[in-house]
């Protein structure tokens, strides 16, 4: 590719999950979340070069877009161009650090990604805000990529969208000793996909009422927890919200189920680590798959990785909070890095 722009942004975990939208094209959301962004290992490097013919195309580690990841990329371009008030044509390259099929979503990283590097490469200067509404198009979760840190993605009441997007709440080095240790308990591809799985549980669940009447005190509980550094809080709400999401898929017709036997493991382990220790030192918080992502601090990192390689978890990754997405340049620039 020659004249590309490139960009790289790591995936978030969210402590307040986003399950639920009430606009499916928008991706507006039907509850805030609030997530956390890693430092790495796992990120996503995304190059786009923009030309006046053809049509909009993307690779994706190698292998072409399918017909909903394209739709995605451009609903995020066709905003982007409308900004820039041009036409021009998308070649996209992007690349994970991670193979597909690892169980880590790529598409927080990749949208807030492609977002990014299609912005430079239409000479756009966004805010923060604007780039977080674009990710969002592709993905809702990328929303929160864009952002480093500590985040909140404010669901908005505006019915265009303008007014959801992701904020910082807090740098990472506000809290440098917080890590995410992610157990890698399966490398499946999940069976029903969170954009199918959230409309069924709208759709269907009635404890889905609850849990969004429950949101609001919990997030705020969060956000203070964050800011305070209450670790012992954060981590027993992140477990709250875990399980009530959990329930709320099961409560869904037909059910979805996410965890598995090895999740169930994780999640017993991790309580009898907290009475061992007679505090909460640790909190897990599972996605739309059986993959946990388990909140701690440094001081007690090994040993949670330690446990968790004895539930045998085959991969453990640790890391600490991140950067939001990061704009590389353009293609001279990179070949004259360091
Ligand atoms: O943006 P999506 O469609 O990949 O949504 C992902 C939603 C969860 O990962 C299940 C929860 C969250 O808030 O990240």
């Amino acid at each position: 590719m020659a004249g590309f722009f490139a960009a790289q942004a790591s995936p978030n975990i969210a402590i307040i999950k986003y399950w639920g939208k009430r606009n499916d094209l928008l991706k507006l959301p039907m509850n805030d979340s609030v997530s956390v962004t890693l430092a790495g290992p796992f990120f996503t490097e995304t190059k786009v070069e923009l030309s006046g013919a053809g049509k909009d195309s993307m690779e994706i580690n190698g292998r072409p877009a399918d017909d909903r990841e394209l739709l995605n990329v451009r609903l995020v371009l066709d905003f982007l161009r409308k900004k820039a008030g041009n036409t021009l044509k998308a070649t996209i390259s992007t690349r994970n650090s991670f193979p597909e099929g690892t169980g880590i979503a790529s598409s927080a990283s990749g949208y807030a990604a492609l977002a990014s590097a299609s912005a430079a490469a239409l000479g756009l200067e966004l805010s923060p805000a604007e780039l977080s509404v674009a990710a969002r198009l592709g993905s809702g979760s990328a929303c929160r990529s864009v952002i480093g840190g500590f985040v909140h993605w404010k669901m908005g009441i505006e019915n265009d969208g303008s007014d959801s997007y992701a904020v910082q709440v807090a740098a990472p080095s506000h809290w440098d000793g917080f890590r995410i240790v992610t157990a890698i308990t399966t490398s499946q591809p999940k069976k029903i996909g969170s954009t199918d799985g959230m409309k069924r549980t709208v759709e269907t669940s009635s404890l889905y009422r609850q849990r969004l009447e429950a949101l609001p005190g919990r997030t705020a509980k969060v956000l203070a927890a964050i800011m305070k550094k209450d670790a012992g809080l954060l981590f027993r709400l992140a477990m709250e919200e875990s399980n009530n999401l959990h329930a709320v898929m099961m409560d869904s017709y037909p059910p979805l189920f996410y965890l598995d036997d090895v999740s169930r493991g994780i999640i017993a382990s991790i309580h009898e680590l907290n009475e061992a220790k007679g505090s909460f030192v640790a909190g897990y918080s599972f996605d739309a798959g059986p993959n946990a992502h388990v909140f701690t601090t440094e001081r007690y990192c090994s040993e949670v990785e330690a446990l968790l390689k004895a539930q045998g978890v085959g991969r453990v990754v640790v890391s600490k909070p991140g950067p939001g997405v990061e704009v590389l340049g353009s293609d001279s620039k990179i070949r004259n890095r360091p």
